[in-house]
């Protein structure tokens, strides 16, 4: 979209996997690559639109956009949720970590013979509170799944109160530079798309983002 489609939009979008911090040394995270996130940001912004990138994942900065580095899921929350009340739409492409170590110690922790055991509590989920918080943003989240796709995307859809899903099959999405994802919107519609570069899956986005744009303003 060479054309200025979104101009004048305020765009979060937020990528890649987050880390949770067990010592000065280890984590736990996840496959995300951050190249979905990264592609729709770069897609928005080519249409006009005011992009900020919140993200987990370091690939290149892209030109224009407003780009935040962020570890945690929990830092992610915070830098999601202060710009929110300025946005017209989040798209929420990261693989948020939905567990961490409730401990995190302060020096590398020695191996010992036995097993060891961490305890992980829940972090919490930024696109249900993003939702919850809805005045009239557009909200797109996204579900990785490896099984029953179709009912957890619509529970998801439901659940935190989003305008358009995008499912895709976890096992072969993550890392790759391509996806094979259907979008379920909000009144219903279901769009199956077919495999293509994440890229063109990223204009696809930013197309239905702009319909819903137009649905949104002429309520
Ligand atoms: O983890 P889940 O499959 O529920 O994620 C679906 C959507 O919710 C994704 O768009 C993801 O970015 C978002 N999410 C979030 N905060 C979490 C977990 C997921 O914003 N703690």
């Amino acid at each position: 979209t060479g054309d200025q489609t979104l101009k004048g939009k305020r765009i979060l979008v937020t990528a890649g996997p987050t880390k949770e911090a067990l010592d000065p040394i280890r984590f736990f995270s996840n496959q995300s690559s951050g190249k979905m996130g990264y592609a729709i940001a770069a897609a928005a912004q080519r249409a006009g639109a005011d992009v900020t990138l919140v993200t987990g994942a370091q690939l290149g900065d892209i030109k224009g956009v407003t780009t935040v580095h962020v570890t945690s899921a929990r830092e992610m929350y915070d830098e999601v949720i202060r710009r929110y009340n300025g946005l017209d739409a989040v798209i929420k492409a990261a693989a948020v970590a939905d567990y961490r170590p409730e401990n995190v110690s302060a020096s590398k922790i020695k191996k010992s013979d036995g097993p060891m055991m961490v305890k992980m509590v829940r972090n919490p989920d930024i696109l249900k509170e993003l939702g919850r918080q809805k005045v009239k943003q557009v909200l797109v989240g996204f579900a990785a799944e490896t099984d029953d796709l179709e009912e957890n995307a619509l529970k998801k859809l439901e659940s935190k109160h989003l305008d358009l899903l995008i499912a895709n099959h976890a096992s072969d999405s993550f890392g790759n530079d391509t996806n094979k994802v259907t979008f379920y919107f909000a009144n219903g519609r279901k769009q199956v798309l077919e495999r293509m570069p994440k890229p063109q899956i990223a204009e696809e986005i930013l197309d239905a983002l702009s319909g819903l744009f137009e649905m949104s303003d002429s309520k």
